[in-house]
């Protein structure tokens, strides 16, 4: 049986970090394990000028540890008057990777974004022209569309029709979460990627409400049938290369979850790694880890994959994380995948060192 694992270090293709007190306690999770993320935008104000996303990014890289090679990748949110040339003018600058649409109301601060998709068409020819990916959290807001069919409903109604449109335009369906969004990924021959999240990976929706609620289950996209689950594993596990790791690791106080009305989202950043080795070893493919978080995401952006290498190694115990962590006056509860996880990334290596191992 194998117990170490070396791989090229991963990329994080869908990352919420905050602002203030919960970027600081949480980049460096992110930071030591990642050497990329595509950092959302829905921050409050959002993040919707060239601007403002290079002054997060510096409010980003200043708590980043200087010893972490790490590079957060910018995204614009959309609203129905973003300037195509605004964009465009972020995306030449590099700075800017992508534009991520939110349905206005679909999650977690969306209001100010996309109600109607016609009216951001100038916005997305230009996209389509520059070579831009579109984000797409793809749930319709709908309230007469069932919680648990959002995602399905969203590809006919305004995802498919999209890309009859506009052909040429690059789209990632961020967190993907249904049977219907995998197959519609594979139906695809060019164009259209796909998000997996680690918890979508290993939880289904019997997590939130079976024997009790449990708001720290609770994200969006909404966990949904076990069916569905298993159709995201095999995609993950796949190595088709239209799929890749966004961990959608997303903070939020554990009072704003534990509440009548909690917040959507879970943090995974600090576990991911150690938790998809288990999950690909689950399914007999930890030979195709690397391909998912470290090879993929990093095609469809167009960049190298990371030189470093990171050491997974099989523990005889399982390993012991924080159940929650501290950011400013609050605490934020760490995802517990529910199974007991014996990979653990060492971190003591230096990842140069590594490299020559691992091409030696
Ligand atoms: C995200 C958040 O809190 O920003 N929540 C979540 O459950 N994933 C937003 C999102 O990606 O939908
Ligand atoms: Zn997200």
């Amino acid at each position: 049986m194998k117990n170490e694992l070396i791989l090229t270090r991963p990329d994080d293709m869908h990352l919420h970090l905050r602002d203030g007190d919960i970027l600081a306690a949480v980049a460096s999770y992110s930071s030591r394990d990642f050497g990329r993320a595509i950092i959302m935008p829905n921050l409050v104000p959002p993040v919707t000028t060239v601007n403002a996303a290079l002054a997060y990014r510096d409010r980003v890289m200043a708590v980043v540890p200087a010893t972490d090679d790490f590079t957060p990748m910018m995204t614009l949110y959309l609203t129905e008057a973003t300037n195509p040339e605004e964009i465009a003018r972020g995306f030449a600058s590099g700075a800017v990777k992508a534009v991520k649409l939110y349905p206005a109301g679909a999650t977690t601060n969306s209001e100010g974004g996309v109600r109607d998709i016609k009216k951001v068409m100038p916005v997305l020819e230009k996209m389509a022209e520059i070579g831009m990916p579109l984000l797409v959290h793809g749930e319709v807001t709908d309230p007469e569309i069932d919680i648990f069919d959002r995602e399905a409903v969203f590809i006919d109604r305004v995802l498919d029709p999209v890309r009859r449109a506009l052909p040429e335009l690059r789209v990632v369906m961020e967190h993907v979460t249904t049977k219907n969004g995998v197959d519609y990924v594979k139906s695809a021959d060019r164009g259209l990627v796909a998000t997996l999240t680690t918890h979508h990976l290993i939880l289904n929706r019997n997590a939130i409400l079976a024997g009790g609620i449990r708001p720290h289950y609770y994200c969006l996209p909404v966990l949904k049938r076990e069916k569905h689950r298993l159709a995201l594993r095999a995609a993950a596990v796949s190595a088709d290369p239209r799929f890749f790791l966004g961990t959608d690791s997303a903070p939020h106080p554990i009072f704003a979850k534990e509440s009548p009305c909690g917040c959507a989202g879970m943090f995974t950043s600090i576990n991911t790694m150690p938790i998809l080795a288990t999950v690909f070893e689950q399914e007999g493919k930890l030979g195709q880890l690397e391909t998912f978080t470290s090879l993929n995401g990093a095609a469809f952006y167009g960049i190298a994959p990371n030189s470093a290498k990171i050491r997974l190694v099989k523990r005889t115990r399982p390993q012991i994380w924080p159940n929650r962590i501290s950011a400013g006056p609050d605490e934020i509860m760490v995802f517990d995948p529910g199974f007991p996880v014996f990979w653990d990334l060492d971190r003591h290596k230096r990842p140069a060192t590594l490299q020559k191992e691992a091409t030696s």
